[in-house]
């Protein structure tokens, strides 16, 4: 995106003016392939709604049966799916069984990061899987210490997944030179190496200070949400300036999730919908318009997370799960 850089008043108007209601999933029929398509100037306007004013909201079954998650259209004017894998801690062969595993069973998105150690293997499971390159969202992020060399570490990432284009990249949380590090990244999207541009790990104040100082408004910020960490004020901030929301360790994170497993409140609301607490979690976040990257190498678990479009919570299950909000972050970003 070209011209003058915003300034906060200018960047709050422009994407205030896109902002939608959002809640992804609440309708059961309300599902899409993840159909990759370049803005033009009928489909630039962003829009976090997925509604049957919305042609693509139809619903699509992959091979193996599972319904492939809609997709949001972002500010970027690309079509992101709202449910992918995370790839953290996976590592070599884990990490592309597990990328072609979700791919093969319908997801189509998939979030990756340099400081995660695994790019390449998330592109050879991308390839492993036999879905088309152009089917699958691929995310990664810039970590702080790359910042002072993001072009050339664009590079690196692009051939590290072997792919021609990235969807998404975003800063993996503010640092020095931050700011010259999204410059750089709006550079590649102009040259055609990106296509869609984030954040990870801002708050209120991060976008107050960087938002005025970039000419691209992100299109999604990606941070830590889960029952016990809702962070509904950065929510709708972001969600009112028309920018997606996608919560990271949307199941407690691994390693510290053992509690919200075993949460009653959670447990009783699985059971009324003959579904997986896990499934619990990952609706939620949907049904507050945030998408969803859950990790895993189970296979099963990975074709449970993506099974999400045949159940709906009720709003007293949603209000239920709003009483779990602890304020407890499980990381420090
Ligand atoms: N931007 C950032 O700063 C940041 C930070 C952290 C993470 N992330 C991203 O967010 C993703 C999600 O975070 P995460 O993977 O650490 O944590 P998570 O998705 O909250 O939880 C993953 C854990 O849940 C288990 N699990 C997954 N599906 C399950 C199911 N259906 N039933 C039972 N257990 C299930 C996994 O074990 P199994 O492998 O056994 O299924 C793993 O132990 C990461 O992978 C990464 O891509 C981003």
């Amino acid at each position: 995106m070209q011209g003058e850089p915003l300034t906060r008043r200018s960047f709050v108007t422009t994407v205030a003016a896109a902002a939608a209601s959002v809640a992804f999933g609440c309708t059961p029929s309300a599902t899409q392939g993840a159909q990759l398509r370049p803005s033009s100037p009928e489909e630039t306007a962003p829009t976090t709604k997925l509604d049957d004013d919305n042609p693509q909201d139809t619903p699509q079954s992959s091979t193996s049966g599972v319904t492939k998650a809609p997709t949001v259209r972002l500010s970027s004017g690309f079509d992101m799916p709202i449910v992918g894998l995370g790839t953290y801690s996976l590592h070599e062969a884990v990490c592309r069984d597990s990328v072609a595993s979700a791919l093969q069973q319908g997801m189509r998105l998939v979030d990756t990061a340099h400081i995660y150690g695994n790019e390449q293997y998330v592109g050879e499971g991308i390839r492993a899987s036999g879905v088309p390159r152009g089917e699958v969202f691929v995310i990664t992020k810039l970590y702080p210490n790359q910042f002072a060399n993001a072009a050339s570490a664009i590079d690196e990432a692009l051939e590290k997944l072997g792919v021609e284009y990235i969807d998404m990249m975003l800063l993996h949380h503010p640092g020095t030179g931050d700011v010259a590090a999204y410059q750089a990244m709006e550079e590649a999207q102009q040259a055609g190496k990106i296509r869609s541009l984030g954040l990870s790990n801002w708050y209120i104040e991060e976008m107050d200070d960087f938002v005025p100082r970039i000419a691209t408004p992100p299109a999604l910020v990606q941070n830590e949400i889960h029952p016990y960490y809702q962070d509904h004020d950065v929510v709708a901030f972001m969600q009112d300036r028309g920018i997606v929301v996608q919560a990271w360790y949307p199941l407690g994170g691994r390693g510290h999730n053992a509690e919200l497993f075993a949460d009653e409140a959670l447990a009783g609301i699985a059971t009324n919908h003959g579904v997986s607490v896990a499934q619990v979690m990952l609706k939620w976040n949907l049904q507050r318009g945030i998408a969803v990257i859950p990790g895993s190498s189970n296979p099963d678990h990975i074709r449970e997370d993506a099974s999400l479009f045949d159940f709906v919570l009720s709003d007293a299950d949603m209000e239920a799960i709003s009483a779990l909000e602890r304020g407890e972050k499980h990381d420090w970003y």
